[in-house]
């Protein structure tokens, strides 16, 4: 086998409607379906190269941001280029590096950036041409929020009955709804409990049967929202699904608190900005950021108004991005 190598670049997805607990861990088969946006702007480039002979590695290597990694994150990737190397019947080593321009690990989805890459290069590198829909089904055995960033766009992840169809489509292209997320860093240092450990947790809970038996509600109400460009039914159903999970994590055993004093101070900031007439809403995934999602006019504003708020450090701002791709 020739030296194969690829690069791709993925964005990290913010997910409107959020996955939070898994039916089948090892394949990352989610308990409910779920709707997100892509950022554009962030994004993740990440290279594999496969070697030409398998005792010229002894193992997988990994860099992240120029920086060698070993241990659990290299495993993970280790684990995912098995999957790769069996589809594509290969059994080298493969050397990975991967960089990002944004905080991983504070609740900017980048394991969803970083697998969604990682998908769409080891594939390549390894002489394998997946379409859109195996590519996804691959991300997800990742990270699961990783098989909403291979499609591009506003985008479902349809729960499926197994591992064969649960995968992501893009319900609406970037162009359809000039959104924009305005991301309040509050820290970027890593969460406490990652979402792998996080959604081994989510059944814990007793509300999370619950907020699994009304998620076709808020999912076909979001889609909507979309579809219909309707800013005001698109605020109401994110808030309060991200609501719901964060009462899911709180009520875990044990319970999960991502939140910090800064993010609820934002919350509240969003909700008096709302009823004042602004088009925003907050969504927050497994970290104490704010993902403030308004309309694209409005972006610089909002920016603005949560530059001003105490607590925050950084606002970065995402436009809607487009799918993962080859670079
Ligand atoms: O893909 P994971 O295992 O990192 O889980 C993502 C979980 C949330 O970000 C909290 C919600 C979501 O749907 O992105």
């Amino acid at each position: 086998m020739p030296t194969w190598k690829a690069t791709a670049l993925a964005h990290p997805n913010i997910a409107f409607i959020k996955y939070w607990g898994n039916r089948d861990e090892a394949l990352r088969l989610p308990a409910n379906g779920s709707i997100s946006m892509n950022l554009a702007g962030l994004e993740t480039r990440t290279s594999v190269e496969f070697q030409e002979i398998s005792t010229e590695l002894p193992g997988d290597s990994l860099m992240i941001n120029r920086r060698p990694v070993k241990g659990a994150r290299l495993q993970r990737v280790s684990a995912f280029l098995d999957i790769v190397r069996k589809m594509a019947g290969i059994e080298t080593r493969a050397s990975v590096a991967s960089e990002s321009n944004f905080p991983s690990g504070a609740g900017i989805a980048s394991s969803a950036a970083a697998f969604a890459a990682l998908a769409l290069a080891a594939t390549k590198a390894a002489g394998l041409d997946l379409e859109e829909a195996a590519l996804s089904r691959l991300a997800r055995r990742g990270s699961g929020s990783a098989c909403r960033s291979i499609p591009g766009g506003f985008v479902e992840w349809q729960m499926g009955m197994g591992d064969s169809d649960s995968y992501a489509v893009s319900i609406a292209p970037l162009e359809h709804w000039v959104l924009a997320d305005c991301i309040a860093i509050l820290s970027s240092e890593p969460k406490p409990t990652g979402s792998t450990e996080g959604h081994a947790l989510a059944g814990t809970s007793p509300l999370q049967a619950a907020r699994l038996a009304d998620a076709p509600s808020r999912l076909e109400i979001c889609r909507n929202a979309i579809q219909q460009r309707d800013f005001a039914a698109l605020a109401d159903i994110v808030e309060l699904d991200s609501n719901m999970m964060h009462a899911v994590m709180m009520t875990s055993r044990p319970p999960l608190f991502y939140w910090q004093e800064a993010t609820l101070t934002v919350m509240q900031a969003v909700r008096a900005a709302r009823a004042k007439g602004l088009p925003v809403c907050y969504t927050i995934d497994a970290g104490p950021n704010v993902h403030v999602i308004t309309e694209g006019a409005e972006a610089e504003r909002v920016a603005g108004l949560l530059r001003n708020i105490p607590g925050v450090r950084e606002v970065r701002l995402a436009r809607v991005g487009g799918p993962a791709r080859l670079v």
